[in-house]
């Protein structure tokens, strides 16, 4: 059946007013072209659509059927312009990032700005540590992604927009809580509660240690942020992570940063999307939002 969507037009106006005459009006067609219209669908589907009896036109039981199916496609189409048209703004539409989990302490933040400026973009926020995040953007799943360096190999277009310092946390009562330049000699009797493999903030901490000829010792691995701290807290021992996870518990005493020489390892927080990608005028909005939202400084980050 090869029917074109100008037929179903031309057959639903002449159904509606069940005349050939008025059905060309409407649609500034003379009348031959729309009967021709017309015997083209009959011939492709087979059947006839219309019956003439004495002077008026009627449906047919298959022009019956065929007027509900051709209202529903010109329902779809009419959907399919509207949200078109929408995606050519960039106050709608759908917004897909991902987010590495230690991101997730300013990102919702972020998001919640954003949103209130567009309320009608539908955000679908995706947190996850630095490995799978960058599976996800291998397949192609997130319109962006906020997370740390990412890798030459991954061929991805990243902007940085803000620093992520990482710091040695400590329970409040360590002895070392007080002491100034603490060496990484002084850590060397120390343990370290230390993030799931995967996690970016564990790479840059072993790379910083692999550098200065430092191996440290594990007393636990623990997944995700959250349970890090805590683990610190109840005295597992030290951890390296990043300021932005630590705020709240900085300030409320319940942890401190040790003071390491040579930290924080400065790194920096990068808005990513994969090269070649058609940002949507909502995704370049945000990504836009974020560079300004952001601190600059130098891109140097690891
Ligand atoms: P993560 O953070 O440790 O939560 O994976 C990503 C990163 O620091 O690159």
């Amino acid at each position: 059946m090869h029917i074109t969507i100008r037929q179903l037009q031309v057959f639903e106006a002449v159904a509606r007013h069940l005349s050939y005459t008025r059905a060309a009006e409407e649609l500034h067609l003379t009348q031959p072209a729309v009967s021709m219209q017309i015997k083209q669908m009959e011939s492709s589907i087979g059947l006839p659509m219309f019956e003439q009896i004495g002077k008026k036109i009627y449906l047919t039981q298959a022009g019956d059927a065929m007027l509900v199916h051709a209202r529903t496609i010109m329902r779809h189409l009419e959907a399919a312009a509207e949200e078109m048209n929408d995606l050519r703004g960039e106050d709608s539409g759908r917004l897909r990032v991902a987010i590495a989990s230690t991101v997730n302490y300013f990102a919702t933040r972020l998001l919640a700005d954003f949103s209130r400026k567009n309320p009608a973009v539908e955000i679908s926020l995706d947190v996850t540590n630095r490995e799978s995040l960058l599976s996800r953007l291998e397949a192609n799943l997130p319109d962006l992604a906020l997370m740390g360096k990412p890798p030459a190999e991954l061929d991805l277009v990243s902007e940085s927009f803000m620093d992520n310092p990482l710091i040695v946390i400590a329970p409040p009562d360590h002895p070392l809580a007080t002491k100034r330049q603490i060496s990484l000699v002084d850590l060397s009797t120390e343990h370290f509660v230390v993030r799931e493999p995967g996690s970016g903030t564990r790479v840059a901490m072993e790379r910083f240690f692999a550098d200065q000829e430092f191996s440290y010792q594990k007393s636990m691995e623990l997944m995700g942020n959250e349970a890090v701290k805590q683990g610190v807290e109840a005295g597992l021992g030290l951890a390296v992570v990043s300021t932005h996870t630590v705020e709240q518990e900085l300030t409320l005493k319940r942890l401190v940063k040790l003071d390491v020489a040579g930290m924080p390892i400065m790194r920096r927080w990068y808005v990513a999307f994969r090269k070649g990608k058609r940002l949507s005028p909502t995704a370049e909005a945000f990504r836009r939002f974020v560079l300004e939202a952001g601190t600059r400084g130098s891109d140097a980050g690891r």
